[in-house]
Order: C-alpha cells, then structure tokens, then sequence
C-alpha cells in the first residue's frame, strides 16, 4: 500500500530549518510551564531539529537560567541554546570598563555583567548603601553584598539587564547618572551644558507588557524605560540635550542575527562541520512568539544571509485580537500546534 501524509515517516534534512522559542506566554506562564511546552521540545528531539530559545527576560547567566529552566520544563536546555536580553551586551564589555547594571534579582545581573567580562560593575544598591539619602522612600538597610562607591566614581555607561526591583532608586539614580558632570557620581552638568550626554544607555528590552501568571499582561522594562525618558525629558537642564539611549532584544535586527549565528554555530558543531558547507543549512527558522510587536515584527525582518525567518503567533500570551500591523504567518493555539504547524510545512 503507498503511505499517505499520515503514516510516511518523517525525515527532515539535517540542519534545513530551526526553531526559536519565546518564554514568557509560550513556554510559561510565570513560574509554570505550558502544559504542552515538554511535548512540543521532545517532538523536535526525536526528530533532530535544532531549537534555541528567544527570550527579553533575564536576570540570570545563560548557565544558570539554563538549570532553572530544564528543571521546570523538565527536560534538558543547554546554556549555549539561551539568548536572553543580556547574552548580546558580552560583546560590549571591552568598550566600556565602568559601568552601572540595573535590574534583577539582588546582586544576580552584577554576577552576569563580571561573567561577560565587565571590569567595575556597579549596582543600584551599592549608591544606596554608600548614601541612603539618594532613594528617600527605599526602604531598609542596604544589602550585605552591597559595594561601596568611591567618591568621583565616572559611569562610563548605563545597561538596563531587567526589570528593576525598586523602580524608585532606579529610576532616580539613572537620572542622576545621566544629569551629572560626564557621569560622575553625585554632579550635575553645568546649567548651560549643552550637546548630548556622555553616559550611553543600554535598555536591553523594549517589551512595553510580558505575559507573567496573572490574566492581564504586566508592566515590563520597556514601561520603565518610558518612564524614565519621560521624567528625564521634563528637567528643564535637560532641554535639548539628547540621551543616548539604544534598545536591545526583541525585535532588534541585530538581536535576532545574533541568534541566527548562534543557531548556525550549535548546528555546525553538532553536524561537526569547519564551515557551513551544506548548501541549504539553515534555510528557515520558525520564531515561535506571543508578542507581536517583540516576536513577530522582530522575526518579520530578520531574514538575512539566505535565512528566512518564519513568524508563528501562539494565543496563551499576551495577544489578544484584533491583529496589528505585526502580522505572523500563522496564528495557532499554543507552542505545541506552532510545532506541528511548522513540521507540517517542512514534509
Ligand atoms: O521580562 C520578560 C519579558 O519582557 C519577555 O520575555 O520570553 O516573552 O521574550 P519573553
Ligand atoms: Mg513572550
């Protein structure tokens, strides 16, 4: 009898397309994984198709995350298959030797800063420990592993890791850093500076809402991003002046060719290829995303180098109807039907 669709087996040319999965709204939710998010990675292992996962969030190293995230999936992520909205900022270490990193967890994005090679990695908590009076409404005693920030400290430049904990002492030190004399800690420019500022700032994730556990999408960094430059652009010393702020992460070209390169080296590695000598490596990735303006707009205009980026939009994150100008090439329930979708236009 001749096979049909259904029961041919399945062979898929090593290496002719990849995945790339979001996070938060398609493999979680909070804490929780998607119930089908275990399913849908097993599929693509038993079928050797190569996958990294995508994501704006961070706050963790890529080693770290990858534990954390293998233990809640409950199946095994390599660090070198993460590309969080940090992983590209490595790239920047050997340009700037001081540096401010605000976001995350305690003293967790200062660790991933000095893991990528940052020389003097302040935190927010080290300004408040050195002089409490900067953040009046913080409250508590600075953290243990606070540092202390010698007088005359220059900031050579900001990167935002992640949310910050304390929007207040945050936001108030940025502005600070970026109203002082050429980031020197605890100046002001002179009132008739002029021409842009000094201190460039990094907000490695533009993303305005993400999907968390609650039903109603949260306030992300991209929200405290607009915050900040709102509150900057009302000082009146600040007129004129132009803050050099550049957004990383979803939907940033440079962003998804990192993670094309990323896809390709695993791949090459794994195939133990010198140079891409397969023709049709990497013909297609899959970006498999809740939001439309990170995800979708993103992988719309990823396509580059003979890679064709193929957007797919799941329902369980933060989308709701009616679509936006950020069209996907398909709308699908959740990570496990993109799975399939993708796997059924790869036969
Ligand atoms: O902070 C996390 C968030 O903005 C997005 O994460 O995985 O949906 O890109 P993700
Ligand atoms: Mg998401």
């Amino acid at each position: 009898t001749l096979a049909t669709n259904a029961t041919r087996p399945k062979f898929f040319k090593p290496g002719r397309f990849a995945f790339a999965f979001d996070i938060d709204g398609v493999l979680f939710r909070g804490p929780k994984a998607h119930p089908s998010a275990k399913q849908a990675l097993t599929k693509l292992q038993e079928n050797n198709i190569p996958f990294i996962l995508l994501t704006n969030g961070g706050g963790k190293s890529e080693a770290v995350r990858s534990e954390d995230l293998s233990a809640r999936l409950d199946f095994p992520i390599e660090p070198t298959q993460i590309v969080q909205s940090h992983t590209p900022v490595k790239a920047f270490a050997s340009n700037y030797e001081t540096v401010l990193v605000v976001g995350g967890e305690g003293e967790n994005c200062r660790k991933v800063a000095e893991e990528y090679g940052f020389k003097n990695v302040f935190i927010p908590d080290d300004f408040y420990a050195t002089d409490p009076g900067i953040s009046p409404f913080t409250s508590g005693p600075p953290p243990e592993y606070a540092r202390h920030v010698p007088a005359g400290t220059k900031i050579e430049a900001i990167f935002v890791f992640n949310d910050p904990r304390d929007w207040a002492l945050s936001t108030q030190l940025m502005v600070d850093l970026l109203r002082s004399d050429n980031g020197v800690y605890g100046t002001l420019a002179p009132p008739d500076s002029k021409g842009p500022v000094t201190v460039p700032t990094f907000f490695t994730n533009g993303d305005r809402v993400w999907a968390s556990q609650h039903h109603i999408p949260r306030l992300g960094q991209g929200a405290f991003k607009m915050a900040l430059t709102s509150i900057l652009k009302s000082f009146p010393d600040m007129a004129g002046r132009n803050v050099p702020v550049q957004v990383m992460g979803k939907p940033t070209f440079d962003t998804f060719r990192y993670a094309q390169l990323l896809l390709k080296r695993n791949l090459m590695a794994k195939l133990k290829l010198e140079r891409p000598a397969l023709p049709n490596l990497l013909e297609r990735v899959y970006m498999i995303g809740d939001n439309p303006e990170s995800d979708i707009h993103g992988a719309n205009s990823a396509s580059h180098n003979r890679t064709t980026w193929w957007s797919l939009l799941v329902r369980s994150g933060v989308w709701r109807e009616p679509m936006n100008s950020r069209a996907p090439i398909a709308i699908v329930d959740d990570v496990l039907a993109a799975v399939d979708w993708a796997m059924e236009n790869e036969r």
